[in-house]
């Protein structure tokens, strides 16, 4: 009696710091301590669950396998967050949302077998299996689409064949309580699994390019909600406050990414974005560029009046956020105002530019939103880009045909002048051509982008 009390104040407890964790992650210079702070709630919970729940009155068993898979989970867990680099951060939350998945479903499984057909608790088991199971596969193969080991592939007629498939998922769910056999309620139940799980594949597959990190983000709430389907099932407060946290939170998040995009979210699932890139826009050099020295851009940094710097996904592959700041305070010295663009969907995540900037101590006031930066562009005497390529492709706006168009962008062009660093010609993340770089008053500044800024700053200080 007294354990069960426990174990509601743990569980309150756990929902609790859930909730902080979740807004203390929404600022770059909390975020570390609200991930701990949830961290420990989930850890206070399943210690919780494991020592002070009862099935029947009686405590758990099998505490020696449970440990052991906490134990292998742990350790994998722990040694492939220390291993991951922040450039592949999006693979790894995908591959863990897919775990989340498979545990939904998992559950569904075992459970099945210990409820009558005709409790309620079958609709919450159903939903979670298939939830959980498009959930796992879909993740799988985005993890697999990020780390490059699975290519975009899609065929004639695909989305009808998803229809198909989603209606024979409805169609045998009702047929399950229609009274058949044991059997064949057995036989139906893992069809549906099947099913749902070659769904999550052909639903993934063909979304391409720069859609997966909305994709990831619909699956990531997908999770939630067959977790939240788990906690109804065994009337888990914590796991029902968790999984609506997460199901909340991925679908706030994917409408966001939409709207940074200005794409709806039936473009982004049926829209097939990276399987045209090639077609659309990628095509041959569109002219001649323009290359300037490091010495001619430390004149033109040191004596603006304003510099404003785009980061993109190459700054976080050079690790030259630290490199920048020290170019920046060099500037600052002299008088320039440097400030910094950031587009939502810049690098590979959801705020992967504010997460590397804090890395190197930049200062929060100094990052300006997209809105802000437009407003600010036409101000500057110059705009630095680093790394950062499809965030500023005027085919967004000016080429109905790109891939892109449609997706707001960094109206860097509006600057008196445009410097732009990267290693080669060669296209960013959706694949195209940009026609930024053939524009008059673009400079291309060819190298690595931490080396570039590192030898930048030496001849800023020769200025
Ligand atoms: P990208 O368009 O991917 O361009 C990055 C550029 O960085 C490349 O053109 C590359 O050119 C250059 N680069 C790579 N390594 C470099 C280095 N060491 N030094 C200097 N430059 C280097 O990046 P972006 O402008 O940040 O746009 C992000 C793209 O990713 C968008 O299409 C976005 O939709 C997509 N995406 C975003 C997310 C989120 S949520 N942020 C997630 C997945 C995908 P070189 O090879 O010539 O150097």
């Amino acid at each position: 009696m007294i354990g069960s009390s426990i174990l509601s104040i743990i569980y309150l407890v756990g929902s609790v710091t859930f909730i902080l964790g979740l807004k203390m992650l929404s600022r770059p210079d909390t975020a570390r301590k609200g991930n701990l702070v949830a961290a420990a709630g989930m850890l206070l919970a399943i210690l919780g669950t494991i020592f002070l729940y009862r099935v029947n009155g009686e405590p758990l068993h099998n505490l020696g396998w449970i440990f052991a898979a906490l134990a292998i989970g742990s350790i994998a867990g722990v040694s492939a967050a220390r291993k991951v680099k922040m450039t592949a951060m999006p693979e790894m939350v995908s591959l863990f949302n897919g775990m989340g998945g498979a545990c939904a479903a998992l559950i569904s499984i075992i459970e099945f077998a210990h409820y009558p057909l005709m409790d309620g608790m079958v609709v919450i088991m159903l939903l979670s299996l298939v939830i959980g199971a498009v959930s796992c596969a879909g993740s799988i193969i985005a993890y697999g689409k990020l780390a490059g080991k699975i290519k975009d592939f899609s065929f004639n007629g695909q989305h009808i064949v998803n229809l198909l498939i989603l209606g024979a998922i409805v169609i045998l769910s009702v047929l399950l309580f229609t009274g058949l056999s044991s059997a064949a309620v057995t036989a139906l139940f893992y069809t549906i699994c099947a099913l749902s799980l070659v769904y999550g594949v052909l639903f993934v597959l063909p979304i391409g390019g720069a859609d997966m990190p909305v994709v990831i983000s619909l699956l990531n709430s997908f999770t939630g909600v067959a977790a939240a389907c788990g906690g109804f099932l065994y009337d888990n407060p914590v796991m029902l406050t968790g999984g609506i946290l997460v199901g909340s939170a991925g679908t706030i998040l994917t409408i966001l990414m939409c709207n940074a995009m200005n794409r709806s979210l039936k473009n982004v699932l049926i829209g097939s974005f990276g399987g045209a890139t090639a077609a659309a826009g990628g095509g041959g050099e569109q002219g001649h560029y323009r290359e300037i020295s490091l010495s001619d851009t430390a004149v033109v940094l040191a004596y603006a009046n304003k510099v404003i710097v785009v980061p993109g996904y190459g700054l976080a592959v050079a690790q030259a956020q630290h490199a920048v700041h020290e170019l920046e305070k060099l500037l600052e010295d002299r008088g320039v105002t440097v400030k910094y663009a950031i587009h939502p969907v810049a690098g590979r995540m959801p705020g992967h530019m504010n997460v590397l900037l804090a890395e190197a101590d930049v200062p929060y006031e100094k990052l300006l939103e997209m809105e802000d930066a437009n407003n600010e562009l036409a101000t500057a005497d110059a705009v630095l880009i680093l790394g950062a390529n499809d965030v500023v492709n005027p085919a967004a706006k000016t080429n109905p045909a790109s891939p892109i168009y449609g997706m707001p962008i960094l109206e860097v062009e509006n600057a008196k002048a445009v410097i732009v660093n990267k290693r080669s010609m060669k296209p960013g993340y959706a694949g195209i051509e940009n026609e930024l770089f053939f524009q008059p008053k673009t400079s291309m500044l060819f190298g690595d982008a931490r080396k570039v800024l590192q030898d930048l700053a030496a001849a800023v200080k020769e200025v």
